[in-house]
């Protein structure tokens, strides 16, 4: 095929690192099916969009999008149109119905079948036949979630840069009772370690320094005789990779055996991603999290016994039904208390299918009192990463240089202990390393100067 005349298929994904992962899954695919991967929706004749269920918010605005693409696909006949990932698999034919001007729904599991199931819609040869009016084509629906499907083989196409997200897991098998993931994701797969090991080889050969592990339950990880931890150490070991991250680990994961590895790399950054969810037990266990706060404050404590500078992020939800005042007051404590580096802060949102919409009706939150709760959270949360990060200004750390910053002449980086960084530079060194005085924060990020180049203009 000239490159003329090669397909072009443009992915646009919504959602966690996971299905930002499986976007360049689904571009890797495409790619090597002779598709030509392009950065805009205007330019493509097979438009994806890839789409997360974690919250109605997140359903509602994607689903204004497909309609806005719609618009497109109106005006650019042969155009196709997809919806994948997480919401596609909640929604499934529904979608079909609700936005008929969709071609294709498809879900985390069908990913491989992509260019044949494309080459399907092409040929007229949906999987699901559904009669429509005179101007539609037909419409086709892949669903089968499968347990074998890890895609082993298959590699996403990156973004060059010095930073990749290499999933590990797929799918979890906690039912935590407000999550839908399990539902449109299916229970926990593994990939295997060689498989994980010489992917970042490749990785760190291409020039990739910095690699966080994706699961949605990353520490659970288990391959044959390979643990989490020692998938880490041995990622953390592999030449060329300076940094190694990974989320989001499950609190009762955290053991010592993964806290020595984290101590003992030097490659392991210093931040760990610890989702608490709420700092009350009764709150925890309707939530089915299979801890209590004490549990989580001793992990904490295990972490920075053995770790005292690491910094610490979390993700809570509040106004989980039958969440009262006094236990909401608690998650405010439990904030107060662990003094988190940043946070993640969700009201919740009932998925379908889920246990905890089949609590009592009375049990549901206001919208008002949610919406309070989540605002005296986050003025919680940020006051403390404020005094925090204050109290960080005049450390020199390390910078990986990520990309370029938002005004001319400088760049934005990250530090080990996961704090964004913006100083004086060239985006020509995008994946240097450098010693960065911090010298500002806004409260949640940081402007500062190199080390030597301040050295620089003293002599
Ligand atoms: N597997 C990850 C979480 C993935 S979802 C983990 O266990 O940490 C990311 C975050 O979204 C969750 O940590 C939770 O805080 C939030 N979340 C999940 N379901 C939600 C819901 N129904 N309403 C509001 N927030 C939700
Ligand atoms: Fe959802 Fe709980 Fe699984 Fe995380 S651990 S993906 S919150 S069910
Ligand atoms: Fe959303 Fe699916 Fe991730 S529901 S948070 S995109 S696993």
């Amino acid at each position: 095929m000239s490159s003329r005349s090669k397909k072009r298929a443009y992915v646009e994904t919504y959602g966690c690192q996971m299905n930002i992962s499986d976007g360049e899954l689904m571009e890797g695919i495409l790619e090597g099916r002779g598709y030509r991967i392009v950065d805009a929706p205007e330019d493509a004749d097979v438009v994806l969009v890839n789409t997360c269920a974690i919250r109605d918010h997140a359903e509602k605005r994607v689903l204004g999008r497909v309609a806005q693409l719609n618009g497109l696909r109106r005006e650019r006949p042969g155009m196709v149109l997809g919806v994948t990932g997480c919401m596609a698999q909640r929604m499934g034919e529904a979608l079909l119905e609700q936005a008929p001007y969709v071609d294709l729904v498809m879900g985390p599991d069908g990913y491989r079948g992509l260019p044949e199931a494309l080459a399907r819609l092409d040929a007229d040869v949906p999987i699901v036949e559904r009669p429509r009016g005179k101007k539609r084509g037909p419409q086709l629906a892949v669903l089968q979630l499968d347990m074998d499907e890890n895609y082993q083989g298959l590699e996403q196409r990156r973004t060059e840069g010095p930073t990749a997200w290499v999933p590990i897991q797929r799918g979890c098998d906690h039912r935590c009772t407000y999550c839908i993931v399990p539902y449109v994701r299916g229970g926990e797969k593994n990939r295997s370690a060689v498989e994980i090991l010489d992917e970042v080889r490749a990785l760190a050969e291409g020039g990739v320094s910095e690699v966080t592990l994706l699961g949605q339950t990353v520490n659970s990880y288990v391959w044959e005789a390979v643990s989490f931890p020692q998938l880490l150490r041995r990622v953390a070991q592999v030449d060329g990779i300076r940094r190694v991250r990974y989320t989001s680990p499950h609190p009762n994961d955290v053991t010592p055996e993964l806290v020595a590895v984290m101590a003992e790399e030097p490659a392991v950054c210093e931040h760990l991603h610890l989702p608490a969810q709420a700092g009350n037990d009764r709150t925890l266990k309707r939530m089915l999290r299979r801890y209590t706060v004490e549990s989580l404050l001793q992990k904490i404590d295990m972490v920075r016994a053995a770790m005292p500078d690491i910094a610490l992020s979390t993700d809570i939800i509040v106004a989980f039904p039958g969440e009262t005042d006094e236990e909401f007051r608690d998650t405010l404590d439990l904030m107060r208390g662990v003094r988190f580096d940043d946070a993640f802060t969700y009201k919740y949102s009932p998925r379908d299918g889920t246990p905890a919409t089949r609590l009592p009706e009375g049990d549901f939150i206001d919208p008002d009192v949610a919406q309070t709760r989540l605002e005296e959270l986050i003025n919680v949360s940020r006051a403390i990463q404020a005094e925090i990060n204050e109290s960080e200004v005049g450390r020199v750390e390390e910078v990986l240089i990520e990309g370029a910053g938002r005004d001319e002449g400088q760049v934005r980086g990250r530090t080990g202990r996961n704090k964004v960084v913006v100083f004086d530079g060239s985006a020509e060194r995008i994946g240097e390393y450098t010693e960065v005085v911090l010298e500002r924060t806004t409260g949640a990020t940081f402007s500062g100067a190199e080390v030597d180049a301040k050295v620089a203009v003293s002599m």
